[in-house]
């Protein structure tokens, strides 16, 4: 591995205390701890040059704006962007509702949408809303648990109509990887717009959305170190002029008169009202952080914890185990969902431990903090022929130590829960 986990982890204040209470963290594809560094660039900045952006001319307002402006700048150059291509939202959700919204009016109410069951609800309802308020057909087009999203699974839900395709780059509860570069490709050559849901891809791998031949793009700063409400939607300088504003407002627009108003250029025209200025210095600061370790020493790292994962499932071999994902870690991402039953009693709860209860049981048994439920992406649980699994997801401060950790709890739970 080229990440030194215990150095990084010193980073970290919550380490402190996860030391002490014996914590292991596994819930990152939920939200990521926050390093000193994006700390102090936020008490920093209401420290020094807390004040209102693009309006005041005094020196901490220039010096607010400079900082709003170049966390810009820093953001779009870790994606391969301009900074005139990022919009600043409060998270992927918003940016996805953004793109569901505005993009009817673009491509024609008469469209479909071709969308895939392993999303995550923020890239299903909004275009469910948006399906309801603007006439556009939605199709949900099958996958296979194990294998990435192929051209054929989208090609054979093509029709005249489809103007617009969103999918995420990473799924959120198979860590499957999809590979969307050929994809956005052959997208393009059809015109059909390219919505890609790159929150659980952006803070794992190098991503950069030229090569991903994707119009539209969707991240979130906190689960990349960065705080919450602040995130962000790419798009190329056409999309975004096309679109209508989303929001109406001070900061989006260039002139208003008493019966109308004109917009400001891109990316302000979709940002109304006072941003979230400590939220975008911030999300620099964890950007920055990302950069120093380097994005394929990120990825190499996750892919490592992944395979490891994978191998000691099979030396624990619990009776009990039942994980879901491909088993390439070549196309998975830092992402294990499970559930644990024997046999198939027939009756709901026999002998099958409720994914809270094994998510609580982790914790008591051995400090392992994970996540249980249906993930916000029910479809892809359903089809996984349950209501609920239990998943651990890794970053950059998790070493192997914690995947034996976690397996020590698996192994206490199936003794103590399963007859
Ligand atoms: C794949 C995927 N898309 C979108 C989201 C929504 O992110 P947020 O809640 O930050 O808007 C998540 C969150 O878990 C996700 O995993």
């Amino acid at each position: 591995m080229d990440i030194d986990v215990e150095e990084i982890r010193n980073h970290f204040p919550i380490f402190e205390r996860f030391r002490r209470d014996g914590i292991v963290y596994l819930d990152n594809a939920a939200t990521t701890q926050k390093p000193r560094e994006v700390v102090d660039a936020i008490t920093s900045f209401y420290y020094n040059s807390n004040s209102n952006v693009h309006r005041g001319v005094y020196r901490i307002g220039e010096e607010a704006t400079e900082l709003y402006n170049h966390s810009r700048e820093n953001i779009a150059s870790f994606i391969g962007a301009r900074s005139e291509e990022i919009v600043f939202v409060r998270n992927a959700t918003e940016a996805l509702n953004i793109a569901a919204n505005n993009l009817p009016d673009v491509v024609g109410r008469d469209s479909e949408v071709i969308i895939s069951r392993m999303e995550h609800h923020s890239n299903i309802v909004p275009w469910h809303l948006a399906s309801t308020r603007y006439g556009i057909r939605v199709k949900m087009m099958e996958n296979l648990p194990d294998r990435q999203i192929t051209w054929e699974d989208i090609e054979k839900n093509l029709t005249k109509k489809t103007r617009i395709v969103s999918l995420s780059q990473c799924s959120n509860i198979l860590g499957t990887i999809n590979d969307l570069s050929a994809i956005g490709k052959r997208l393009h050559e059809l015109g059909i717009i390219f919505v890609v849901d790159a929150a659980q891809s952006v803070p794992h791998m190098p991503v950069d959305v030229k090569k991903l031949n994707c119009d539209l793009l969707a991240f979130s700063g906190h689960k990349m170190l960065g705080p919450s409400g602040i995130g962000c939607l790419y798009g190329t300088s056409e999309i975004l002029e096309n679109m209508p504003p989303y929001m109406g407002g001070g900061e989006m627009i260039r002139e208003v008169y008493e019966n109308g108003f004109t917009t400001a250029d891109v990316p302000e025209k979709f940002e109304a009202g006072t941003p979230n200025i400590e939220g975008a210095i911030g999300l620099s600061a964890a950007v920055d952080f990302l950069k120093r370790i380097g994005m394929d020493n990120v990825r190499s790292h996750e892919k490592e914890l992944i395979k490891y994962t994978l191998e000691k499932e099979e030396e624990y071999a619990l009776e009990s185990l039942h994980s879901y994902g491909p088993r390439n870690p070549d196309i998975r991402a830092g992402i294990y969902t499970f559930q644990m039953k024997k046999g198939d009693s027939g009756k709901p709860y026999g002998n099958y431990v409720h994914p809270h209860d094994i998510s609580h049981l982790a914790d008591r048994i051995r400090g392992v903090e994970i996540r249980s439920g249906h993930h916000c992406a029910m479809p892809q649980t359903v089809a996984l022929g349950t209501y609920a699994t239990a998943r651990a997801s890794f970053y950059i401060y998790n070493g192997k130590e914690d995947v034996d950790t976690f397996f020590d709890a698996l192994k206490a739970i199936e003794k103590k829960m399963i007859a």
